[in-house]
Protein backbone atom coordinates (compact mmCIF):
# COMPACT_ATOMS: atom_id res chain seq x y z
CA UNK A 1 0.00 0.00 0.00
CA UNK A 2 1.33 3.63 -0.80
CA UNK A 3 0.09 6.19 1.31
CA UNK A 4 -1.72 6.17 3.86
CA UNK A 5 -3.90 9.08 5.58
CA UNK A 6 -6.61 9.72 8.41
CA UNK A 7 -9.59 11.52 7.96
CA UNK A 8 -11.86 11.97 10.60
CA UNK A 9 -15.57 12.42 9.85
CA UNK A 10 -17.84 12.28 12.48
CA UNK A 11 -20.81 11.24 10.34
CA UNK A 12 -24.19 13.65 9.59
CA UNK A 13 -26.81 12.30 11.69
CA UNK A 14 -24.66 11.60 15.27
CA UNK A 15 -26.64 12.23 18.46
CA UNK A 16 -25.57 12.96 21.43
CA UNK A 17 -26.88 9.59 23.15
CA UNK A 18 -25.33 8.06 19.98
CA UNK A 19 -21.85 9.67 20.90
CA UNK A 20 -22.12 8.98 24.45
CA UNK A 21 -22.10 4.83 23.63
CA UNK A 22 -19.18 5.58 21.12
CA UNK A 23 -16.44 4.26 23.49
CA UNK A 24 -18.22 0.82 24.19
CA UNK A 25 -18.49 0.00 20.84
CA UNK A 26 -14.64 -0.73 20.08
CA UNK A 27 -13.22 -4.20 19.92
CA UNK A 28 -10.04 -4.63 21.97
CA UNK A 29 -7.06 -3.28 20.41
CA UNK A 30 -3.59 -3.85 19.63
CA UNK A 31 -2.29 -7.05 18.61
CA UNK A 32 -1.95 -9.04 22.68
CA UNK A 33 -3.50 -12.03 23.44
CA UNK A 34 -6.87 -10.68 24.26
CA UNK A 35 -6.46 -8.74 20.81
CA UNK A 36 -9.47 -8.02 18.53
CA UNK A 37 -6.95 -8.94 16.28
CA UNK A 38 -5.70 -12.30 17.94
CA UNK A 39 -9.51 -14.03 18.77
CA UNK A 40 -11.15 -13.07 15.27
CA UNK A 41 -10.46 -16.18 13.84
CA UNK A 42 -14.77 -17.10 13.85
CA UNK A 43 -14.97 -13.84 11.62
CA UNK A 44 -12.12 -14.63 9.14
CA UNK A 45 -14.28 -17.67 9.17
CA UNK A 46 -16.78 -15.39 7.36
CA UNK A 47 -15.01 -14.20 4.98
CA UNK A 48 -13.29 -17.29 3.97
CA UNK A 49 -16.86 -18.91 3.24
CA UNK A 50 -17.92 -15.77 1.03
CA UNK A 51 -14.60 -15.87 -1.02
CA UNK A 52 -16.34 -17.48 -4.24
CA UNK A 53 -19.26 -15.54 -3.85
CA UNK A 54 -17.44 -12.57 -3.58
CA UNK A 55 -15.64 -13.42 -6.64
CA UNK A 56 -18.64 -14.50 -8.39
CA UNK A 57 -20.73 -11.69 -8.23
CA UNK A 58 -17.61 -9.05 -8.77
CA UNK A 59 -17.48 -11.38 -11.86
CA UNK A 60 -20.66 -11.22 -13.04
CA UNK A 61 -22.77 -8.40 -11.84
CA UNK A 62 -20.02 -5.61 -11.70
CA UNK A 63 -20.82 -3.25 -14.84
CA UNK A 64 -19.57 -0.02 -13.26
CA UNK A 65 -16.14 0.78 -13.94
CA UNK A 66 -13.97 4.13 -12.32
CA UNK A 67 -10.22 4.42 -13.08
CA UNK A 68 -9.94 5.55 -9.38
CA UNK A 69 -12.39 3.18 -7.85
CA UNK A 70 -13.43 3.69 -4.57
CA UNK A 71 -14.12 1.11 -1.98
CA UNK A 72 -15.36 1.38 1.58
CA UNK A 73 -15.48 -1.19 4.40
CA UNK A 74 -18.00 -0.64 7.31
CA UNK A 75 -16.82 -2.06 10.71
CA UNK A 76 -13.19 -2.96 9.87
CA UNK A 77 -11.92 -3.07 13.47
CA UNK A 78 -8.39 -2.92 13.48
CA UNK A 79 -8.35 -4.71 9.87
CA UNK A 80 -6.26 -8.13 10.51
CA UNK A 81 -10.15 -9.83 8.60
CA UNK A 82 -10.68 -6.42 6.34
CA UNK A 83 -7.40 -6.49 4.62
CA UNK A 84 -7.96 -9.99 2.88
CA UNK A 85 -11.59 -9.00 2.25
CA UNK A 86 -10.09 -5.74 0.50
CA UNK A 87 -7.83 -7.90 -1.90
CA UNK A 88 -10.24 -10.66 -2.41
CA UNK A 89 -12.51 -7.05 -3.79
CA UNK A 90 -10.03 -5.79 -5.69
CA UNK A 91 -8.37 -8.83 -7.36
CA UNK A 92 -11.98 -9.57 -8.28
CA UNK A 93 -12.74 -6.00 -9.84
CA UNK A 94 -9.28 -6.19 -11.88
CA UNK A 95 -10.07 -9.39 -13.09
CA UNK A 96 -12.83 -8.06 -14.50
CA UNK A 97 -11.51 -4.83 -16.35
CA UNK A 98 -8.53 -6.68 -16.59
CA UNK A 99 -7.24 -4.24 -19.25
CA UNK A 100 -8.28 -0.86 -17.80
CA UNK A 101 -5.72 -1.04 -14.26
CA UNK A 102 -7.93 0.82 -12.18
CA UNK A 103 -6.34 2.64 -8.99
CA UNK A 104 -8.31 2.01 -5.31
CA UNK A 105 -9.25 4.01 -2.56
CA UNK A 106 -10.17 2.22 0.19
CA UNK A 107 -11.78 3.74 3.59
CA UNK A 108 -11.70 1.92 6.59
CA UNK A 109 -14.24 2.85 8.57
CA UNK A 110 -15.22 1.99 12.14
CA UNK A 111 -16.24 3.96 15.37
CA UNK A 112 -14.43 6.63 16.81
CA UNK A 113 -12.50 4.69 19.29
CA UNK A 114 -11.73 1.83 16.97
CA UNK A 115 -7.85 1.19 17.23
CA UNK A 116 -6.94 2.51 14.17
CA UNK A 117 -3.29 3.00 15.17
CA UNK A 118 -3.10 -1.00 15.13
CA UNK A 119 -5.16 -1.18 11.69
CA UNK A 120 -2.97 1.29 10.11
CA UNK A 121 0.28 -0.16 11.52
CA UNK A 122 -0.57 -3.48 10.76
CA UNK A 123 -1.58 -2.21 6.72
CA UNK A 124 0.07 -5.31 4.65
CA UNK A 125 2.77 -3.28 1.86
CA UNK A 126 1.88 -4.28 -1.51
CA UNK A 127 3.18 -3.14 -4.65
CA UNK A 128 -0.89 -2.59 -5.96
CA UNK A 129 -1.65 0.94 -6.96
CA UNK A 130 -4.34 1.13 -3.61
CA UNK A 131 -4.52 4.17 -1.25
CA UNK A 132 -5.60 3.21 1.99
CA UNK A 133 -7.71 5.89 4.38
CA UNK A 134 -9.40 5.94 7.74
CA UNK A 135 -13.32 7.56 8.53
CA UNK A 136 -14.40 6.93 11.99
CA UNK A 137 -17.88 7.08 12.91
CA UNK A 138 -21.06 5.46 13.04
CA UNK A 139 -22.07 4.44 10.07
CA UNK A 140 -25.68 4.49 10.30
CA UNK A 141 -24.88 7.97 9.24
CA UNK A 142 -23.50 9.25 5.95
CA UNK A 143 -19.86 9.15 6.45
CA UNK A 144 -19.44 10.17 2.51
CA UNK A 145 -20.25 12.57 0.44
CA UNK A 146 -23.04 12.19 -2.20
CA UNK A 147 -22.13 9.40 -4.94
CA UNK A 148 -18.30 9.26 -4.12
CA UNK A 149 -18.08 5.36 -3.81
CA UNK A 150 -18.50 2.49 -5.99
CA UNK A 151 -18.07 -0.40 -4.07
CA UNK A 152 -19.37 -0.84 -0.07
CA UNK A 153 -18.39 -3.79 2.01
CA UNK A 154 -19.46 -5.22 5.76
CA UNK A 155 -18.66 -8.38 7.41
CA UNK A 156 -19.93 -9.11 10.95
CA UNK A 157 -21.08 -5.85 12.04
CA UNK A 158 -24.29 -4.80 11.10
CA UNK A 159 -25.71 -6.88 13.81
CA UNK A 160 -24.58 -3.63 15.88
CA UNK A 161 -27.45 -0.99 16.92
CA UNK A 162 -27.03 2.36 17.01
CA UNK A 163 -27.58 1.65 20.79
CA UNK A 164 -29.32 0.36 23.21
CA UNK A 165 -33.04 0.32 22.83
CA UNK A 166 -34.40 3.08 25.38
CA UNK A 167 -37.27 1.14 26.66
CA UNK A 168 -35.47 -1.79 27.56
CA UNK A 169 -33.38 0.19 29.80
CA UNK A 170 -36.42 2.29 31.25
CA UNK A 171 -37.78 0.81 34.39
CA UNK A 172 -41.45 2.32 34.12
CA UNK A 173 -41.41 0.42 30.88
CA UNK A 174 -43.33 -2.51 29.88
CA UNK A 175 -39.96 -3.76 27.60
CA UNK A 176 -37.77 -3.16 30.90
CA UNK A 177 -35.25 -5.82 30.67
CA UNK A 178 -34.77 -6.73 34.72
CA UNK A 179 -32.54 -9.37 35.05
CA UNK A 180 -31.22 -9.71 31.74
CA UNK A 181 -28.92 -8.32 29.45
CA UNK A 182 -30.22 -9.44 25.83
CA UNK A 183 -33.25 -10.38 24.16
CA UNK A 184 -32.65 -14.07 24.32
CA UNK A 185 -35.62 -15.83 27.08
CA UNK A 186 -36.61 -12.68 27.78
CA UNK A 187 -40.25 -11.06 27.74
CA UNK A 188 -41.67 -9.98 24.00
CA UNK A 189 -41.92 -6.47 24.63
CA UNK A 190 -38.10 -6.32 24.89
CA UNK A 191 -37.60 -8.80 21.77
CA UNK A 192 -39.68 -6.13 20.09
CA UNK A 193 -38.03 -3.16 21.14
CA UNK A 194 -35.01 -4.62 19.84
CA UNK A 195 -35.94 -6.06 16.54
CA UNK A 196 -38.01 -2.29 15.72
CA UNK A 197 -34.53 -0.58 16.94
CA UNK A 198 -32.84 -3.19 14.41
CA UNK A 199 -35.34 -2.47 11.61
CA UNK A 200 -34.93 1.73 11.65
CA UNK A 201 -31.23 1.18 12.12
CA UNK A 202 -30.69 -1.03 8.93
CA UNK A 203 -32.95 1.61 7.41
CA UNK A 204 -30.80 4.78 7.66
CA UNK A 205 -27.81 2.32 6.86
CA UNK A 206 -29.34 1.99 3.66
CA UNK A 207 -30.10 5.54 3.02
CA UNK A 208 -26.96 6.73 4.29
CA UNK A 209 -24.98 4.15 1.54
CA UNK A 210 -27.46 4.72 -0.98
CA UNK A 211 -26.60 8.16 -0.52
CA UNK A 212 -22.72 7.78 -0.90
CA UNK A 213 -22.80 5.01 -3.84
CA UNK A 214 -22.98 6.05 -7.31
CA UNK A 215 -25.81 4.25 -9.47
CA UNK A 216 -25.17 1.15 -10.08
CA UNK A 217 -22.40 0.61 -7.10
CA UNK A 218 -22.23 -2.65 -5.48
CA UNK A 219 -22.81 -3.49 -1.88
CA UNK A 220 -21.46 -6.81 -0.37
CA UNK A 221 -22.69 -7.53 3.34
CA UNK A 222 -22.37 -10.52 5.51
CA UNK A 223 -24.63 -10.34 7.96
CA UNK A 224 -24.25 -12.29 10.97
CA UNK A 225 -28.04 -13.76 12.06
CA UNK A 226 -30.42 -16.31 13.38
CA UNK A 227 -32.41 -18.95 11.33
CA UNK A 228 -35.59 -18.46 13.15
CA UNK A 229 -37.36 -16.51 15.05
CA UNK A 230 -35.95 -15.83 18.50
CA UNK A 231 -33.23 -18.20 18.76
CA UNK A 232 -35.64 -20.95 19.04
CA UNK A 233 -32.20 -22.89 18.15
CA UNK A 234 -30.62 -21.80 21.47
CA UNK A 235 -32.07 -25.22 23.27
CA UNK A 236 -30.37 -28.00 25.41
CA UNK A 237 -28.28 -29.51 22.54
CA UNK A 238 -27.27 -26.52 19.86
CA UNK A 239 -26.62 -22.60 20.80
CA UNK A 240 -26.40 -19.17 18.80
CA UNK A 241 -24.04 -16.47 19.41
CA UNK A 242 -27.78 -14.65 21.02
CA UNK A 243 -27.78 -17.87 23.56
CA UNK A 244 -24.13 -17.33 23.96
CA UNK A 245 -24.93 -13.62 24.99
CA UNK A 246 -27.25 -14.93 27.22
CA UNK A 247 -24.58 -17.27 29.35
CA UNK A 248 -22.94 -14.73 29.66
CA UNK A 249 -25.60 -12.71 30.98
CA UNK A 250 -26.01 -15.87 33.47
CA UNK A 251 -22.67 -14.85 34.91
CA UNK A 252 -23.27 -11.10 35.58
CA UNK A 253 -26.74 -12.31 37.59
CA UNK A 254 -25.08 -15.06 39.43
CA UNK A 255 -22.18 -11.95 40.14
CA UNK A 256 -24.62 -9.80 40.95
CA UNK A 257 -26.31 -12.34 43.28
CA UNK A 258 -22.79 -12.60 45.38
CA UNK A 259 -22.51 -8.47 45.48
CA UNK A 260 -19.64 -8.71 43.54
CA UNK A 261 -21.42 -6.31 41.16
CA UNK A 262 -24.05 -4.41 41.40
CA UNK A 263 -27.73 -5.64 40.66
CA UNK A 264 -28.32 -1.95 39.43
CA UNK A 265 -25.90 -2.15 37.32
CA UNK A 266 -26.65 -5.65 35.66
CA UNK A 267 -30.49 -4.02 34.98
CA UNK A 268 -29.24 -1.43 33.26
CA UNK A 269 -27.22 -2.98 31.04
CA UNK A 270 -28.17 -4.83 27.57
CA UNK A 271 -26.00 -5.73 24.84
CA UNK A 272 -26.74 -3.58 21.88
CA UNK A 273 -26.91 -6.45 19.20
CA UNK A 274 -29.69 -7.72 17.04
CA UNK A 275 -29.41 -11.21 15.30
CA UNK A 276 -32.09 -11.13 11.95
CA UNK A 277 -33.54 -13.52 9.98
CA UNK A 278 -33.18 -14.03 6.40
CA UNK A 279 -37.23 -12.87 5.56
CA UNK A 280 -37.26 -10.13 8.31
CA UNK A 281 -33.27 -8.22 6.39
CA UNK A 282 -34.81 -9.41 3.20
CA UNK A 283 -38.41 -7.17 4.18
CA UNK A 284 -36.13 -4.24 5.18
CA UNK A 285 -34.13 -3.96 2.23
CA UNK A 286 -37.42 -4.15 0.07
CA UNK A 287 -39.08 -1.71 2.01
CA UNK A 288 -36.26 0.59 1.64
CA UNK A 289 -36.35 0.33 -1.92
CA UNK A 290 -32.87 1.73 -2.72
CA UNK A 291 -31.43 -1.70 -3.61
CA UNK A 292 -31.64 -4.19 -5.87
CA UNK A 293 -31.07 -7.78 -4.37
CA UNK A 294 -28.51 -9.45 -5.99
CA UNK A 295 -27.93 -12.59 -4.44
CA UNK A 296 -28.61 -13.37 -1.23
CA UNK A 297 -27.52 -16.89 0.29
CA UNK A 298 -27.10 -18.13 3.32
CA UNK A 299 -23.76 -19.22 4.09
CA UNK A 300 -22.64 -21.72 7.58
CA UNK A 301 -19.15 -20.24 9.11
CA UNK A 302 -18.36 -24.20 9.45
CA UNK A 303 -14.38 -23.37 9.30
CA UNK A 304 -14.58 -19.95 11.70
CA UNK A 305 -16.57 -22.68 13.97
CA UNK A 306 -13.89 -25.17 13.84
CA UNK A 307 -11.71 -22.76 15.35
CA UNK A 308 -13.34 -22.23 18.18
CA UNK A 309 -13.53 -25.69 19.49
CA UNK A 310 -12.59 -24.93 23.53
CA UNK A 311 -13.78 -23.00 25.87
CA UNK A 312 -11.28 -20.76 26.60
CA UNK A 313 -11.35 -19.88 22.90
CA UNK A 314 -14.59 -19.07 22.86
CA UNK A 315 -14.80 -17.05 26.20
CA UNK A 316 -11.36 -15.07 24.50
CA UNK A 317 -13.36 -14.96 20.94
CA UNK A 318 -15.96 -13.00 23.14
CA UNK A 319 -14.20 -11.46 25.30
CA UNK A 320 -12.72 -9.37 22.36
CA UNK A 321 -15.58 -7.85 21.47
CA UNK A 322 -17.45 -7.27 24.27
CA UNK A 323 -14.60 -6.52 27.34
CA UNK A 324 -14.61 -2.38 26.06
CA UNK A 325 -18.39 -1.62 27.13
CA UNK A 326 -18.11 -4.75 30.08
CA UNK A 327 -15.12 -2.95 31.45
CA UNK A 328 -17.47 0.63 30.83
CA UNK A 329 -20.05 -0.67 33.17
CA UNK A 330 -18.81 -3.39 35.41
CA UNK A 331 -14.46 -1.87 35.79
CA UNK A 332 -11.77 -3.47 34.49
CA UNK A 333 -11.08 -5.14 38.04
CA UNK A 334 -13.78 -8.00 37.55
CA UNK A 335 -13.23 -8.81 34.03
CA UNK A 336 -10.93 -11.90 35.04
CA UNK A 337 -13.78 -13.05 37.07
CA UNK A 338 -16.59 -12.69 34.59
CA UNK A 339 -15.00 -14.43 31.86
CA UNK A 340 -13.67 -16.82 33.96
CA UNK A 341 -16.92 -17.97 35.05
CA UNK A 342 -18.22 -18.24 31.59
CA UNK A 343 -15.29 -20.09 30.54
CA UNK A 344 -16.20 -22.79 33.30
CA UNK A 345 -20.07 -22.29 32.68
CA UNK A 346 -19.03 -23.21 28.45
CA UNK A 347 -16.72 -26.02 30.12
CA UNK A 348 -19.86 -27.55 31.62
CA UNK A 349 -22.21 -28.04 28.98
CA UNK A 350 -19.90 -29.53 26.38
CA UNK A 351 -22.46 -28.90 24.12
CA UNK A 352 -20.99 -25.37 23.09
CA UNK A 353 -18.29 -26.77 22.65
CA UNK A 354 -19.48 -29.05 19.33
CA UNK A 355 -18.83 -26.56 16.38
CA UNK A 356 -21.42 -28.43 14.71
CA UNK A 357 -24.21 -27.65 17.80
CA UNK A 358 -23.93 -23.69 16.76
CA UNK A 359 -26.42 -23.04 14.87
CA UNK A 360 -25.69 -19.18 13.68
CA UNK A 361 -26.30 -18.24 10.25
CA UNK A 362 -24.59 -15.42 8.12
CA UNK A 363 -26.49 -13.82 5.20
CA UNK A 364 -24.42 -13.19 2.33
CA UNK A 365 -26.20 -10.09 0.64
CA UNK A 366 -24.82 -8.50 -3.17
CA UNK A 367 -27.52 -5.11 -3.17
CA UNK A 368 -26.86 -3.07 -6.39
CA UNK A 369 -27.59 0.76 -5.92
CA UNK A 370 -30.97 1.42 -8.22
C1 LIG B 1 -17.10 -8.01 15.10
S1 LIG B 1 -16.28 -6.62 14.44
C2 LIG B 1 -16.06 -7.09 12.73
C3 LIG B 1 -14.77 -6.53 12.19
C4 LIG B 1 -14.40 -7.00 10.79
N1 LIG B 1 -15.36 -6.53 9.81
C5 LIG B 1 -14.27 -8.50 10.73
O1 LIG B 1 -14.97 -9.13 9.94
O2 LIG B 1 -13.47 -9.04 11.49
C6 LIG B 1 -17.60 -5.42 14.29
C7 LIG B 1 -17.03 -4.03 14.03
O3 LIG B 1 -18.09 -3.15 13.69
C8 LIG B 1 -17.85 -1.93 14.34
N2 LIG B 1 -19.10 -1.20 14.49
C9 LIG B 1 -20.18 -1.54 15.21
N3 LIG B 1 -21.13 -0.60 15.10
C10 LIG B 1 -20.62 0.36 14.29
C11 LIG B 1 -21.13 1.58 13.80
N4 LIG B 1 -22.34 2.01 14.14
N5 LIG B 1 -20.35 2.32 12.98
C12 LIG B 1 -19.11 1.89 12.62
N6 LIG B 1 -18.58 0.72 13.07
C13 LIG B 1 -19.32 -0.02 13.89
C14 LIG B 1 -17.26 -2.33 15.69
O4 LIG B 1 -16.58 -1.25 16.32
C15 LIG B 1 -16.35 -3.46 15.26
O5 LIG B 1 -15.06 -3.03 14.97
Amino acid sequence: MKQQHIELNLGSTTTTKQTSMLGLYAMNGGEGHLSYAQNSSYQRGVLDVAKPLLEEEIAAKLDHFNPNFRIADFGCSTGHNSFPAIEIITEAIEKKFETLRPEFQVFFNDQVMNDFNTLFHSLPQRKRNLYAAGVAGPFHGRLFPKASLDFAYSSCALNWLSQVPEAVADHTSPAWNKGRVHYTGAKHQVFEAYSNHYANDINSFLQARAEELVTGGLMALLVPADPAPRCSHGSATSFTTPTEIDLLGSCLVDMANKGIVSEERVDSFNFPLYFTIPEELKGIIERNMSFKIERMEIVNNIWGKGRLCSAKARAAYLRAVFEGMLINQFGREVMDQLFDRYTNKLAASPHFLDPHNEKSIIIFLLLKRN
